[in-house]
Formats: structure tokens, sequence, C-alpha cells
């Protein structure tokens, strides 16, 4: 029998991705993955409310906003880091989550962070890269399809080696907001074939 992977999602706004997540817990669809908690970088939003509905711990982090963008980053990867090491958490899994990691958890946790994006990497990703400013600039620069990529979290920003991707076409009279829908779909069937496959990957490690 293997042993647990205790997963922490780290969120920043809605939350779908979680709930697939969670959803799939339920179901057993993670392998040896379990969802042990969730963790916001702002209070209020609606993933930390499906967290709590779905008995999931929820807590909150926000960056210090006094200190400097680097240290900020920093600042808040140390108590991110600390939760985790008090948690025995295998696994971190960013799903919609808007802040940036660095230092000591991006070398202690190793192969052992995972991100989504909502592009088919390495096009459309990068600082200020996110959410439908994303599915804009891919309407922008004409491309036939888009999709999502779930990566291993590196020093850089969307820059970590692929997992998986899955494609979606770019139809005539997309939206940014129906471009990211038909994305979001298929976002949440990557997210849980991500941390499945990295939970087995990390137990059998
Ligand atoms: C998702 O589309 C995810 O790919 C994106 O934020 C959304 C969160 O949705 N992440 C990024 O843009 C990170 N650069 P959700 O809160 O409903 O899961």
């Amino acid at each position: 029998m293997q042993n647990t992977v205790n997963i922490l999602v780290l969120v920043s706004g809605n939350g779908s991705n979680l709930q697939a997540l969670i959803n799939a817990d339920q179901r057993g669809e993670l392998g040896v993955g379990r969802i042990a908690a969730a963790l916001a970088d702002r209070a209020g939003v609606y993933a930390l409310e499906r967290a709590r509905l779905a008995n999931v711990p929820a807590l909150v982090k926000t960056p210090n906003m006094t200190l400097p963008i680097a240290r900020r980053r920093q600042d808040l990867s140390d108590r991110v880091l600390q939760f985790c090491r008090e948690r025995d958490i295998g696994l971190i899994v960013l799903a919609g989550f808007l802040s940036i990691l660095a230092g000591d958890i991006i070398r202690e946790y190793a192969g052992r962070i995972i991100n989504l994006h909502p592009s088919l990497l390495p096009k459309f990703g990068g600082v200020g890269m996110y959410g439908e400013r994303v599915h804009q600039a891919v309407l922008d620069a004409g491309e036939p399809e888009s999709g999502c990529t779930v990566h291993l979290v590196n020093a850089g920003t969307d820059t970590g080696p692929i997992l998986l991707q899955r494609r979606v076409p770019v139809l005539a009279g997309d939206t940014a907001a129906t471009l990211a829908e038909r994305i979001h779909h298929e976002e949440h069937i990557a997210i849980v074939e991500g941390a499945a496959l990295m939970a087995a990957r990390i137990a059998a490690s």
C-alpha cells in the first residue's frame, strides 16, 4: 500500500479548478493523492467557500504589501513553505494562483509543485499573463487553437517542464469569455490528471 500524498491547492479566485480537484478526490480519482488544504492569497474569494463547503481546511495568507516586490514574493512563499512543512504536504498545486512563488519553496519542493496555465505554453505565458488577458492575447494574435498546460514550477514564470496539455479550437466570433469557458472545461480534466500523475510519481519516489 502506497503512502497518501497530501496535496495543498493554492488559489486566488473562483476556484472552479479547486472544485474539480475536490470532486475528483471524493470520487477516488486522485489515486494516492488527497486534497489536504486550500490556501488563498486573498480573503473573500469563492474558492475558499468551495473548500469550506467540502470540509477541506481553508486558509488565507496575504502578501505583505509594505515589502518591495521581490521580498514580498519571498515572504509569502516562506509562509506557504512553513505551512507545507507543518502539514506534511507532498504536492503543491497552483490552480488559478496569481502570486509568484520564489526562494526556498522552489528548491525544497522541486518536482513537487505544478501550475495550471490557460494557454499552450510556451506561448502566452510569463509575468502578467493570467486569466482573460491570456485569451485576449490569443485572439489578438489570430491563433487557430489554444488550450491549457499543466507544468512543473521552476524559478521562472510559466517556464517549467510541461507535464500535459489539452487543446481547443479558436472559433469564429470567439470572445475572451467564450474561449475562456471552452478552456476551463479542459482545465478541469487536465488539473485532475496532472495532480493524480504527480501524486503517483511522488509516492513511488
Ligand atoms: C484558470 O483558467 C487558470 O488557468 C488561470 O486562472 C484561472 C482560474 O480559474 N491561471 C492563470 O492564469 C495563472 N497564470 P478558477 O479560479 O476557476 O480555477
